[in-house]
């Protein structure tokens, strides 16, 4: 049975990895860490621990405590906090994977490290964005993602660290709130839709992303970490993709089930400027014939999940 040892366990993507591993791997065999304590299911469901990545020894004394074999390394400081601070993103990114690579390698753990579409950029070709091609971001976050991708291939060449992972597109979740990215519009848009039945919206109406609804991140990240390695010509950084929307046709398509819904737009430069920089379309060729990679939800199924979920969690208590 697999222990596992989950960073940044408390945010976006671990608030739903984790109860999803805990399930398949039984509660007490995977311990959830964050530099903040975690609230709730995280924390009271099972064994939770703080634990900053920067801090090697920190780090390395949990695995052993716990004798981890596998590491789940999702602490990051995402897009657009990272260019407020570009530095801390640069030192809990790329510090914090290091540490963690470094871990893994001297306590013979596997590594699931998450890229995303921000390590490409405005060179790269973005309809469909290629598995192997130009990868020159432009922001701090984007350049960090590049460096973990190498970093995670490094250590798997060099040391045989058994290191895979996926490039996460921008990720759509009821459960946490997103973490401070440029894609947080297609969350946030819907808790105003059920609040307020109106959105003010930071990008374009015609700003196309790639995105992903969390369930199916959260398989990705399991099925890539159990997939057999002989049939693995890639190790790090699949592409892995489910929907390709704007804020415009987002909008329209939960004006279906919120009639009258309005969207307005302030538009952000920074996070516009981002967002153009960053794929239209993933190319998910290599995930789907080299593990099997098949996503569950498209935009109709995403919206009506999100927005069933949402009324539930926003009603007023009693209801
Ligand atoms: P998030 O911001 O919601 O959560 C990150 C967590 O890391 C937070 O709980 C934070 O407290 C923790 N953290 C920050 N600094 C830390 C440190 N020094 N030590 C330990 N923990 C620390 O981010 P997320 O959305 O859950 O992202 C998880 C991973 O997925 C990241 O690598 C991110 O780059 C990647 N990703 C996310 C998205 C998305 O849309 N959410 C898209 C692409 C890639
Ligand atoms: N959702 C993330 C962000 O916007 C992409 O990695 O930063």
């Amino acid at each position: 049975m697999k222990r596992i040892l989950v960073t940044g366990a408390a945010g976006q993507v671990g608030s739903e990895l984790v109860p999803a591993l805990r399930q398949r791997y039984g509660t007490d065999n995977v311990l959830a860490t964050d530099i903040r304590p975690a609230e709730g299911a995280l924390s009271e469901d099972g064994p939770f621990k703080l634990v900053d990545c920067t801090d090697r020894d920190a780090l390395d004394l949990a695995v052993v405590d716990f004798a981890s074999d596998t590491i789940y390394h999702l602490a990051a400081i995402l897009s657009a906090v990272g260019e407020a601070d570009p530095l801390k993103a640069y030192a809990v990114n790329l510090g914090g994977l290091a540490n963690t690579l470094e871990v893994a390698r001297t306590r013979d753990c596997a590594v699931f490290i998450p890229s995303s579409i921000a390590a490409f950029g405005p060179s790269t070709p973005p309809d469909p964005t290629p598995q192997d091609t130009i990868q020159r971001p432009t922001t701090m976050y984007g350049v960090t993602k590049v460096a973990g991708e190498l970093l995670a291939d490094y250590y798997s060449l060099r040391y045989g660290v058994d290191t895979r992972g996926v490039r996460y597109p921008g990720l759509i979740s009821y459960l946490a709130p997103p973490g401070g990215g440029t894609t947080d519009y297609a969350v946030e848009i819907f808790y105003e839709a059920v609040r307020e039945g109106r959105y003010t919206c930071f990008l374009e109406p015609d700003t196309q992303l790639d995105m992903m609804y969390m369930p199916d991140a959260v398989r990705a990240s399991i099925e890539v970490m159990e997939a057999d390695p002989s049939m693995l010509k890639h190790r790090n950084a699949f592409n892995i993709a489910a929907m390709q929307f704007t804020p415009d046709s987002l909008a329209q398509a939960i004006r279906r089930h919120v009639p009258g819904f309005i969207m307005e737009y302030q538009v952000d430069p920074l996070r516009q400027r981002i967002a153009e920089s960053w794929p239209r379309r993933l190319d998910d060729t290599a995930a789907r014939e080299e593990w099997g990679w098949a996503p569950e939800y498209d935009l109709e199924a995403l919206v009506a999940d999100m927005l069933v979920n949402l009324r539930k969690k926003l009603a007023p208590v009693g209801d």
